[in-house]
């Protein structure tokens, strides 16, 4: 047998052993990321708040100047999910109080949402140096906290402002497009996620403003209450 051939064979008899290990480690990482969230829903609000404070699981941890938890609401029937603080919101500890922010505020009464039916949270919790764009590794470990604040939320509609908010559903989802997502390993029911430009590029995308609101116009019936029948 030649060295080639002897090793292609020896790489296929560990094949299994291997995949198997990897196989065990991801589940075992699933059975973690469960518990750390039974954990977390089920201490409420306040415990869950604690925890984020007090995060060290990465290194943004190190250049933060507030964590930023959310706004609006604690039971919404939408809840927005931006991607992560940006300079203001590091500032105040507030999500979207800068320019964003201001259209996200136009998109929310533009919606006819009050102040009982929406709420906002990020991604991530912590900002980014310079706002980079969130990593994969990044927005995997914030992930507990993202689902756990959904489900003490239990919103109907989730809205994507954009792709990093789409990545920590690990759904696909077009522009403008709705899916029905089950969040939270059987903690959450079943909700309607859309996915939206994010109000930060529409500030450069004003072209894409109509789309915008097609997109709400479209789906409105989700998140509006039917009109009273009086007969
Ligand atoms: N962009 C975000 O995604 N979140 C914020 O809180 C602000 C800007």
């Amino acid at each position: 047998m030649t060295e080639n051939i002897k090793e292609k064979c020896d790489k296929k008899q560990n094949e299994p052993a291997a995949s198997k290990e990897a196989k065990e480690a991801k589940e075992a990482k699933e059975a973690k990321e469960a518990t750390e969230l039974k954990d977390l829903v089920n201490g409420g609000f306040p415990f869950l708040e604690k925890k984020i404070s007090e995060c060290q699981k990465c290194a943004l941890c190190e250049t933060v100047t507030n964590k930023v938890i959310s706004k609006g609401s604690k039971t919404p029937t939408v809840v927005f999910v931006g991607e992560a603080p940006g300079k203001n919101e590091d500032e105040t500890g507030v999500p979207f109080c800068g320019r964003a922010g201001k259209l996200l505020d136009k998109y929310i009464a533009y919606m006819g949402l009050n102040q009982e039916e929406w709420a906002v949270i990020n991604t991530l919790k912590c900002r980014p140096p310079n706002n980079r764009t969130p990593t994969k590794k990044e927005i995997e470990t914030c992930r507990p906290f993202l689902t756990a604040q959904l489900s003490l939320m239990n919103p109907k509609v989730i809205i994507l402002l954009g792709n990093t908010a789409e990545k920590a559903f690990g759904e696909t989802l077009e522009w403008g497009e709705v899916k029905k997502t089950k969040i939270g390993q059987d903690i959450l029911k079943t909700v309607d996620v859309l996915k939206i430009y994010h109000p930060a590029a529409m500030i450069y995308q004003r072209s894409r403003e109509e789309e915008q609101y097609a997109f709400l116009d479209r789906w409105k019936g989700l998140w509006q209450k039917p009109p009273l029948d009086f007969s």
